[in-house]
C-alpha cells in the first residue's frame, strides 16, 4: 500500500514537471532562427549619392520651425529651435533635378556653443530598386563644418539591418533665408 502511494506521488511530480515544461515552451516569445529563414544572403555595401534641399523660404517651404525656447532669441547658436522637414532628395543640386526620395524628420539646434543640430531623419526613397525602402539617420550635424559625418542606424525594405554613415557637405547656403542644398554621400552595409 505504502509502495503504491509512493509511486502515485512520484508519478504526480513527473507529470507536473512535464506539464510545466510544456507550458513554458508554449509561452515562449523568442527563438533562434537562421539568417536564411529570412532570405538573407551575403551582406553588401552600397554607396548612395544625392542632394538634400532644405528650403524654409518661399510659398512652398520644405522645412518649418515648429518650436523654440524663450532663450532661443538670445542664443548665438539658435539653441532650442526645432524644425520639421520633408526635404526633397535629388540626383543633382538643381531644384528641378530628378527626385529620388524625401528626407522626413526633425532637426533641433542642440548646441549652445556652435550651430550643432541633432538630426533625426528617415530617408524615404521613391526611385528604382530602393523605392519604398528607408534609411534612418541619427546624429550630430555641425552645419558650418566642411564635412559632417552622421550614423545610419537602421533601415527598412531593401535596407533591413542597415548600418553605416552619411557624409554631408554644404553645396549652397543662403545666409538671408537659411535655405540650403547639401550633398550627401551615404555608405551602408545591408542585405
Ligand atoms: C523671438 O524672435 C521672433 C522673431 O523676431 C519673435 O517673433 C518672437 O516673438 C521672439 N520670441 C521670444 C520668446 O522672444
Ligand atoms: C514606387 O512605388 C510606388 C508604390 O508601390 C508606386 O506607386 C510608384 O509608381 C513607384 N515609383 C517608381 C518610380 O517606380
Amino acid at each position: 500500500m505504502a509502495k503504491s502511494k509512493n509511486l502515485t506521488y512520484i508519478f504526480t511530480i513527473v507529470l507536473t514537471l512535464l506539464f510545466s515544461f510544456a507550458t513554458a515552451k508554449s509561452h515562449s516569445f523568442h527563438r533562434s532562427i537562421s539568417p536564411t529563414a529570412l532570405g538573407l544572403q551575403k551582406e553588401k555595401l552600397s554607396h548612395l549619392h544625392f542632394f538634400f534641399h532644405d528650403i524654409g523660404s518661399g510659398p512652398k517651404p520644405t522645412a518649418v520651425r515648429v518650436a523654440q525656447a524663450h532663450m532661443t532669441n538670445t542664443s548665438s547658436a539658435f539653441f532650442g529651435i526645432l524644425v520639421m522637414a520633408d526635404d526633397p532628395l535629388t540626383v543633382g543640386p538643381e531644384p528641378g533635378s530628378k527626385l529620388v526620395g524625401k528626407a522626413q524628420g526633425i532637426y533641433g539646434f542642440a548646441s549652445q556653443e556652435d550651430v550643432g543640430l541633432l538630426m533625426i531623419m528617415s530617408f524615404a526613397f521613391t526611385e528604382g530598386k530602393y523605392n519604398g525602402s528607408t534609411l534612418s539617420l541619427l546624429g550630430r550635424n555641425a552645419v558650418f563644418s566642411t564635412v559632417r559625418e552622421m550614423p545610419i542606424v537602421g533601415g527598412s525594405g531593401a535596407f533591413r539591418f542597415a548600418r553605416g554613415y552619411a557624409q554631408a557637405k554644404t553645396h549652397t547656403f543662403d545666409y538671408k533665408t537659411g535655405d540650403a542644398v547639401v550633398e550627401y554621400n551615404v555608405y551602408v552595409f545591408h542585405y
